[in-house]
């Protein structure tokens, strides 16, 4: 069975009181719930971890190596500022997905780039958290594909 991690970073335990207006009142519990599910029923196993630490969430992505096949992450703020974390993506060799909830596009310039995109097979920001669902597919979709 594929194994799947999602990689959640700073400020993400508060979804559901943080910002309402630009996350959704959907809890981060229900977020990961939903993919879960939709792993089960793809036949996928998913695991979520949430850090609001750059250092935590460089060694869980470390340690993922050999563990699971495929990553999603949204690294939230360390998005737009961490080489450690585009690094430590990089450095697992897997497929990943990076998710955001909001459409970072859509907001404050210094939210237009993204760190850690160029080292993901893709990005979905903007369709909340119904997005980590369609990372999910994505990835399973590219694993089903891989040599
Ligand atoms: C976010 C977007 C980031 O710019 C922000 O810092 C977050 C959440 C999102 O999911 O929309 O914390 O990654």
């Amino acid at each position: 069975m594929k194994r799947i991690l999602i990689v959640n970073g700073p400020n993400l335990q508060l979804l559901g009181k943080r910002e309402p207006g630009i996350y959704g009142a959907e809890t981060l519990d229900a977020v990961i719930a939903a993919a879960v599910e939709r792993g089960r029923e793809m036949g996928v196993h998913v695991d979520a971890v949430q850090s609001n630490t750059e250092d935590v969430i460089a060694t869980k992505l470390g340690d993922a190596i050999g563990v699971y096949d495929g990553i999603i992450i949204n690294p939230a703020a360390y998005t737009h500022t961490s080489i450690v974390i585009r690094d430590a993506i990089a450095a697992t060799g897997l497929p990943t997905v990076e998710v955001h909830l909001s459409n970072i596009f859509k907001r404050e310039e210094f939210r237009h780039t993204s760190m850690t995109a160029p080292v993901c097979i893709g990005q979905i920001t903007g369709l909340g958290g119904f997005g980590y669902v369609l990372a999910l597919e994505a990835l399973v979709r590219a694993l089903g594909s891989e040599k």
